[in-house]
């Protein structure tokens, strides 16, 4: 991700599919500009494309280093994804999934990882559907910032990757 797309992250909030899935907006998280200017070794964002198009973003936390410490105690090798597909006509089409693959992949592959930990709303039935059918498993329900989220979970080793 570059500081030019930071305006795609501004579009995408518009999305009501979006919106509802984060409990808010993306560019409230912090200063965007900022933070893709930083070279962090526990965090990548990335922008997805299909044919050179951008079509979703995509956040790759190091849970166990990250600075905020967002995700409570976890145990080193524990990876989060962020992922949406910005607009309502690219979602539905496979895209997710393939995305997901290739970053599942280079969480364990690249990072290092020995799990991947995901926080979907337990009102997102269709994101952890989505997820169930990637073979992450339901671990428990949790609140982050006030949000009512399922965390599940994905061990290395539990597939192919
Ligand atoms: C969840 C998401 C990343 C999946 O990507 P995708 O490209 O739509 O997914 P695929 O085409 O590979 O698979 C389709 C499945 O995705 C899931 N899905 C979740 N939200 C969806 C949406 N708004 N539209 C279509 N499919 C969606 C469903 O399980 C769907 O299967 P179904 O049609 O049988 O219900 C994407 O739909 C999205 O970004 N949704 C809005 C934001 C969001 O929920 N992000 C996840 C936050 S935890």
């Amino acid at each position: 991700m570059r500081v030019d797309d930071v305006t795609l992250i501004a579009r995408w909030d518009e999305d009501p599919a979006v919106l509802a899935a984060l409990g808010g907006r993306a560019m409230d998280w912090w200063d965007w500009a900022v933070e893709v200017d930083r070279d962090l070794a526990w965090r990548e964002l990335m922008i997805a494309e299909e044919a050179g198009r951008a079509i979703g973003f995509v956040q790759l936390t190091d849970a166990h280093e990250e600075e905020s410490q967002y995700w409570g105690a976890v145990e080193p090798g524990t990876w989060t994804i962020d992922i949406w597909i910005g607009a309502p006509g690219d979602r539905g089409r496979g895209l997710g999934a393939q995305l997901m693959t290739t970053v599942v992949e280079r969480c364990f592959n690249v990072h290092g990882a020995s799990q991947i930990l995901i926080d979907p709303m337990v009102t997102n039935r269709r994101a952890i559907a989505f997820y169930e059918r990637l073979a992450f498993e339901p671990v428990g329900e949790r609140d982050f910032d006030g949000d009512r989220c399922l965390v599940m979970r994905l061990v290395r080793g539990s597939t192919s990757s």
